[in-house]
């Protein structure tokens, strides 16, 4: 029982990717679309980029600016729908308020959609059918397959109900035999829920929102939320100084940082690469 670092998983994941790239006769292509100077999503494309340099992926980013229209996005989109040597298309979200934001994301065509945030893929994983999975859920359960936690029979608690994170992690959950509920800002006695909880989910995105007492020993928490505390430091929605209470609780931990962040880069290049190994097959 310890704090569950990624980073060693990803070292190890990108050599085996890299060796999946090099057996591939075209190299895979990631195309990022990012809106605006959005600082965060700056941060995140720039390492989604380093990631695919790493394992041989090509990528390009089109920025477009903040006020751009939404027929450009679309044109944008449409094309890259058609181009061939695209092999996966990304959306970097949010994206300035004056566009349509459901409407763009499902353009992209479902094969492309490296996301797996259209409503094919969505309705895909729903009914349990091969498409592409949202890469933040997908790297919450490989982290925990990887560190050999126990899914199945478990009672998991999911404390967001977003599109990108608690929706398609709840129906990963499922897939796993695990019984799921999913909370959110109306949800009654939420601290007896966790209290109750083998596994527990957070996404809430403030932190200090969680302590070392809220939890029963042996608990797996996962902490998906970057958040920024006083002095700037980046931190999840778990106390930083209950870290150690935690550890000596017995409970499993992702760290912020080093934690499901770090996943979800890697998961998004694994499902490119396993986009282009389909298109190959095909
Ligand atoms: N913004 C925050 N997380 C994500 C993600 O996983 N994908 C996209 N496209 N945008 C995001």
């Amino acid at each position: 029982m310890a704090l569950l670092d990624a980073r060693q998983l990803v070292i190890k994941k990108i050599e085996i990717l890299r060796n999946r790239v090099n057996k591939l006769n075209k190299k895979p292509s990631l195309i990022i679309i990012r809106i605006g100077n959005d600082f965060a999503s700056g941060k995140y494309v720039a390492n989604k980029i380093k990631r695919c340099e790493e394992v041989g992926i090509e990528s390009k980013i089109i920025h477009l600016e903040e006020d751009v229209k939404q027929e450009i996005v679309e044109e944008t989109i449409l094309k890259l729908n058609e181009d061939k040597d695209v092999t996966g298309i990304l959306l970097q979200l949010p994206i300035p308020k004056h566009l349509d934001e459901d409407y763009l994301t499902n353009i992209i065509e479902n094969d492309k959609d490296v996301d797996g945030f259209t409503i094919g893929n969505m309705g895909k994983l729903c009914l349990g059918l091969d498409g592409n999975v949202a890469c933040t859920p997908r790297g919450i359960i490989t982290l925990l397959k990887e560190f050999k936690i126990d899914i199945e029979g478990q009672d998991v608690l999911i404390i967001n109900r977003s599109n990108i994170v608690g929706k398609p992690l709840s129906q990963l959950f499922l897939n796993e035999n695990a019984t799921v509920t999913i909370a959110h800002s109306k949800t009654k006695n939420l601290k007896e829920k966790i209290k109750l909880s083998d596994i527990v989910v957070t996404a809430v995105g403030k932190s200090n929102f969680l302590r070392s007492e809220d939890f029963s020993p042996s608990t797996t928490i996962i902490d998906v939320s970057i958040n920024f505390n006083e002095e700037g430091k980046m931190c999840g929605d778990v106390c930083k100084s209950d870290y150690e209470g935690l550890i000596n609780k017995n409970c499993n931990l992702t760290p912020v940082p080093n934690g499901v962040g770090q996943m979800t880069v890697i998961e998004l290049i694994e499902q490119t690469i396993e986009i282009e190994e389909k298109r190959e097959r095909i």
